[in-house]
């Protein structure tokens, strides 16, 4: 399959007082077209760096980063048409009304005013009561929403979400991506979404891509990536402390804690709880308290470093 995006060799340091902070180290990556790529990574990973390189508002060290086949420094024009960009600073005009705001951004694309689709997208993004309303009225959240509503402006064929849901409520979090979904399906945009948040990743992308310190550590479907991150604890405190794990849950990775806990690791594509808690009830034992732990993205990175 084409791809959308296509990165080599990509390498960032930026010049500080401290010297040279390498960014990017040497990426390599291709999101195929049509995808809903995420980008998973902890604080200061290089995500931001990568976008923005992408989007032509960064200027690499060194490699290249591709658009549809054009290279976004020397070919920067064509490129930028291709892609729409939400970033994560918020960046607005502060008197501009988000309606006033999206037709001037539709002015700068130079699209038709009977092309435009400037009310459909306000609306999509929950902002009709806020149409003529200066920016600086807006909450940090309806901020958020205007940036995705700009990004929008020129139906791009690339949409690059940095950390979009950052501010933004439940509610209208949901509203937000299914919006970004529809366009992914129905019109075939390629989304490429930052995040911090494996839910979110794991509820939304097809591929998943996770990057540590400026370097791409997993790249692969969702299904192959939740396998190998798929590992659960379920902690149990009982009414009378145990010594030992019973025989009864041999079979399970299952462990004693200081405090007297059981604590059992497994593998939620493999095992389900209803199978521990008979084990439990085979052997006996009178659960006082439950509770269950997801790894955190420092362990899913350990694990996928190791993998
Ligand atoms: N303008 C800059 N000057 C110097 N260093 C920078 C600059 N921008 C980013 N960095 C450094 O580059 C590294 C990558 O930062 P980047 O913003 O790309 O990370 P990120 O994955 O987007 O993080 P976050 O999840 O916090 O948004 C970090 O160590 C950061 O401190
Ligand atoms: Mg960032």
């Amino acid at each position: 399959m084409a791809s959308a995006i296509k990165i080599s060799d990509l390498y960032k340091a930026y010049n500080t007082k401290r010297g040279q902070k390498v960014a990017l180290d040497h990426i390599n990556l291709e999101v195929p077209e049509g995808s809903f790529f995420g980008l998973l990574g902890p604080n200061g990973a290089g995500k931001s760096t990568l976008i923005n390189i992408i989007a032509g508002l960064v200027n690499k060290t060194s490699g290249s980063a591709e658009i549809c086949g054009y290279d976004a420094e020397k070919q920067a024009k064509q490129a930028r048409k291709l892609i729409g960009i939400v970033p994560q600073e918020l960046v607005l005009d502060p008197f501009f009304p988000p309606y006033e705001a999206l037709e001037y951004t539709a002015g700068f694309y130079g699209i038709p005013k009977n092309k435009r689709r400037t009310m459909e997208i306000i609306e999509a993004m929950g902002l009709k009561d806020k149409a003529h309303a200066p920016s600086r009225s807006l909450s940090g959240g309806m901020r958020r929403r205007l940036l995705i509503a700009k990004a929008l402006v020129h139906s791009p064929k690339v949409l690059i979400l940095d950390e979009p849901t950052a501010g933004v409520d439940v509610e209208l979090r949901q509203q937000l991506w299914d919006y970004v979904k529809r366009l992914n399906k129905e019109h075939g945009t390629t989304i490429l979404l930052t995040t911090h948040y494996l839910e979110e990743a794991e509820t939304l992308c097809d591929r998943i891509a996770v990057i540590n310190h400026g370097k791409i550590i997993s790249n692969d479907s969702k299904a192959n990536i939740m396998k190998v991150i798929d590992r659960k604890k379920l902690i149990v405190s009982t009414k009378s402390a145990l010594k030992e794990v019973p025989e009864e849950l041999e079979k399970f990775s299952a462990n004693i804690t200081d405090d007297g806990r059981l604590e059992i690791n497994y593998r939620s594509l493999e095992v389900s709880v209803g199978e521990i808690l008979q084990a439990l009830a085979n052997a006996k034992i009178e659960i006082r308290d439950l509770s269950t732990e997801e790894p955190d993205l420092e362990e899913i990175f350990r694990h996928l470093t190791k993998s």
